[in-house]
């Protein structure tokens, strides 16, 4: 007799149902109820083809699809009683398809196993998160264009190590990001081309002995083809750490901005001034005003990287095919996608909001001798120097400066001379930030007409 506890999914074989903590350990229902849309769609395509192949019948197909709309409308509604004892989407779904719809539901299952299910389900749920992801990067890549685009001439310093090292514009630092995200973007574009292969159908390992159509399932899901090994379909969770490893490594990115937003809007720096939508205030200090969406930005890399670290430890050394290990991969990637998602939105919301305050970008960018390169550079041009003895004639007139506590043009072409006789009174003009970035005409230099120039490039790219 079995026990009325056991499961009654697998339950035949089992005398008793399982321990409180054993149920606790192996439910996934608290988490990969989130799947419900797309388990739902799996089983719907399956269901159809079953009865296209004949497997079961048109009417049973019928029965089968009108009852998941309605557990799928009892979800949605918030009416669907979750049952931990039934542990996962998976046979929630299909118990309550039974009370719906009685004996069809039972044929459901042919042809398939919660391997190959819960494999589909899951890539339909990440491929959907690759396309927020897709739209959240387009967004913000707008954003910095728009800020490029306005600001394309306007000088800031450029820094190395933290300390100036030569004039850039605005433009220029905000289309490094684009770039940057504009890597991330193409990641995740060839991530999506190759996880699209649909699993269904390979059923627990093996594949099966009913004539299923598999390239009826994966056409009907949105997949490209079908997954070619059964064994590998089942077992595969590629797809999630390369929506991990792209997650971490844009997550890098935005942390480094963020990085730069917080240090740029403290009063030390002036650079940007950052809207009160995305800044905070203090309980204790009125003039404060915080920039912790920066912040929490900064700091989401951390986690997204871990979910990433995590999901790779538990694949690690996994044999083929299946390993209830692998029901450990949902709630590192759910956790990374909210987080991820909400990175993106946030900062697309501060570069839309924020000011980049002009005057601080100039006055700081003609501070710690941040044209010395021009004038070594000038002085290879104009009077054939070698650039070493030019390093060296700009470095003693640097200190000359700096021990006067003055900037490089306040010196006197006396001054200079006394350093190098060659040197002319059109030094001053070279001297100058403006002339500084207007100079780097090279290919991806600072110069707002490569600015503007890639600012083009970008609009066209995205058919902004
Ligand atoms: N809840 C399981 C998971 O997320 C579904 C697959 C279970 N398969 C099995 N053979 N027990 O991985």
């Amino acid at each position: 007799m079995t026990d009325q506890s056991s499961n009654q999914m697998w339950g035949g074989r089992f005398a008793a149902g399982p321990d409180a903590i054993m149920e606790a350990i192996n439910a996934s229902i608290g988490y990969d109820q989130r799947m419900a849309a797309q388990d739902i769609a799996g089983s719907r395509a399956h269901a159809a083809m079953l009865a296209a192949t004949g497997v079961i019948t048109d009417n049973d197909a019928e029965a089968i699809r009108e009852g998941l709309l309605t557990v799928l409308s009892e979800i949605e509604t918030g009416t669907f009683q979750f049952s931990t004892a039934l542990e996962d989407i998976h046979m929630n779904v299909e118990a309550r398809l039974k009370e719906i719809i009685g004996e069809p539901a039972g044929r459901l299952h042919t042809g398939r196993s919660r391997n190959d299910q819960v494999a589909t389900d899951f890539k339909l749920w990440v491929r959907d998160q690759l396309d927020a992801a897709e739209a959240g990067m387009l967004a913000l890549i707008k954003a910095l264009l728009a800020q490029a685009d306005a600001g394309a001439d306007w000088v800031m310093p450029g820094f190395t190590h933290l300390q100036v090292a030569q004039p850039v514009t605005w433009g220029h630092h905000m289309m490094a990001y684009v770039e940057m995200f504009g890597r991330d973007l193409s990641r995740v574009r060839d991530a999506r081309a190759r996880m699209n292969e649909s699993p269904l159908g390979a059923a627990a390992l093996a594949g099966t002995s009913f004539p299923i159509d598999r390239d009826m399932t994966a056409e009907a899901l949105g997949f490209d083809r079908p997954a070619a090994n059964s064994l590998d379909a089942v077992s595969d969770r590629d797809f999630a750490l390369e929506f991990l490893s792209t997650a971490s490594i844009c997550a890098m990115h935005l942390s480094r901005f963020a990085e730069e937003l917080v240090i740029w809007s403290t009063a030390q720096f002036r650079f940007v001034t950052l809207s009160d939508r995305f800044s905070t205030g203090s309980s204790i200090m009125p003039q404060k005003k915080n920039p912790d969406a920066a912040e929490l930005i900064r700091a989401k890399v951390g986690r997204i990287f871990g979910a990433n670290t995590a999901l790779m430890m538990v694949m690690k050394g996994l044999p083929l095919a299946y390993s209830k290990d692998m029901q450990e991969d949902k709630e590192q990637v759910f956790d990374a996608a909210d987080n991820w998602m909400l990175a993106l939105a946030a900062m697309e919301g501060m570069v839309k909001d924020m000011t980049a305050n002009k005057d601080s970008l100039a006055a700081a960018a003609g501070s710690g001798f941040s044209t010395a390169t021009d004038l070594a550079d000038w002085m290879v041009r104009v009077l054939k120097v070698p650039f070493r003895d030019a390093h060296h004639v700009t470095g003693t007139l640097v200190a000359m400066a700096e021990s006067r506590g003055c900037d490089l043009p306040d010196l006197s072409l006396e001054d200079m001379q006394g350093v190098h006789a060659g040197i002319t009174d059109d030094i001053f003009t070279v001297l100058t930030v403006e002339n500084s970035v207007g100079s780097r005409m090279s290919y991806g230099g600072t110069a707002p007409a490569q600015v503007r120039q890639q600012v083009a490039r970008w609009t066209e790219i995205l058919g902004a």
